[in-house]
C-alpha cells in the first residue's frame, strides 16, 4: 500500500482533485466510484472549483456511489443521494443514465442489489474508487462483525455508525436510518485502483489497522492489503500513529 502523507486536508484535498481531473483528461470514459460523508467534502469543492473552470469533461465518465441509506433517496435531505448532486452532480455536465446510486428505497432491496453489481459490470467495472474511512475501519457500510458480505447488500449500521452520521440529521441520531445499501468488500476490490482518504486523529486508530493490522472482519479495510494499486492519503492526524 502507497502512504502518502499531506499537512492538513485541504492540501489533500486540492492534490487528489487535480489528480482525478488528469485521470478524466487521459480516459474521458472513467468509471469512478465515490464515496461521500464529511471527509470528500472538501474534494468535492475542489472538483467544482475545477469543473466550473472548465477543466474537467464529465460528460462521458461514469459514476458509481458506494452507499446509500435504506428508506431514503432523491428529495431527501439526508440521503447520499441528494448529498451527491449538492456536492457534485448538479455542477457537472452529466446525464442521470451517467450517475450510478444505488436506490435506497427500492421496493425489492435485494433486487436492487444485483441490479447494482450489473449496472458496475456493464460499466466496465470501477476504475477508480475513492474510500473514505469509519473510526471503526468500515469501507462503505462494511460494518466491523464476524462476517463480511462480498458483493452489494444491505447492511444494519452499527450504534458508533449511527452517531457518526448524525449531523446529516440534525444531530439526532434516533433518525438515521438504521439500514443501508452497501458494495461488498468483493464490489470495491474489484476496483482496478483505489484511493482511499483519512483525515483527523479520529481516524488514527481505524488507519494504523488499515495500513499494519492483520486482515480481520473486525477491521473492513484491513482487507484493502490484498488489492494491489491501494493509495493511503492522510493528513497528521490519522497518520498519527504510523511509523
Ligand atoms: P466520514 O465517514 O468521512 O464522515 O468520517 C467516512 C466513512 O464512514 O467512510
Amino acid at each position: 500500500m502507497k502512504i502518502e502523507r499531506f499537512d492538513n486536508d485541504e492540501v489533500l484535498a486540492s492534490t487528489l482533485a487535480t489528480r482525478l481531473i488528469d485521470a478524466i483528461f487521459l480516459n474521458p470514459r472513467l468509471v469512478l466510484g465515490l464515496p461521500t460523508g464529511r471527509t470528500p467534502v472538501a474534494l468535492y469543492r475542489e472538483l467544482r472549483w475545477h469543473s466550473q473552470r472548465g477543466h474537467a469533461d464529465w460528460s462521458q465518465v461514469r459514476t458509481f456511489n458506494l452507499d446509500e441509506f435504506v428508506g431514503l433517496g432523491a428529495g431527501d435531505p439526508g440521503s447520499y443521494r441528494s448529498y451527491m448532486q449538492a456536492a457534485l452532480f448538479d455542477h457537472v455536465r452529466m446525464t442521470p443514465e451517467q450517475i450510478g446510486m444505488l436506490d435506497g428505497r427500492a421496493p425489492n432491496l435485494a433486487a436492487e442489489c444485483a441490479r447494482y453489481e450489473r449496472a458496475i459490470a456493464q460499466a466496465g467495472g470501477i476504475d477508480l474508487q475513492i474510500l473514505g474511512i469509519g473510526a471503526n475501519g468500515h469501507i462503505g457500510f462494511n460494518e466491523p462483525g464476524d462476517t463480511l458480505e462480498a458483493e452489494t447488500h444491505v447492511a444494519e449500521l452499527r450504534a458508533e455508525t449511527r452517531r457518526a452520521n448524525a449531523g446529516w440529521f440534525g444531530g439526532d441520531t434516533t433518525r438515521v436510518p438504521s439500514h443501508a445499501l452497501s458494495m461488498g468488500l468483493a464490489t470495491i476490490l474489484r476496483a482496478r485502483e483505489i484511493v482511499l482518504m483519512a483525515t483527523g486523529a479520529g481516524k488514527q486508530d481505524a488507519v494504523a489497522g488499515l495500513v499494519n493490522g492483520q486482515l480481520t472482519p473486525r477491521l473492513p479495510a484491513s482487507f484493502l492489503q490484498l488489492h494491489p494499486r491501494v493509495t493511503a492519503m492522510l493528513d497528521r492526524g490519522a497518520a498519527q500513529r504510523l511509523a
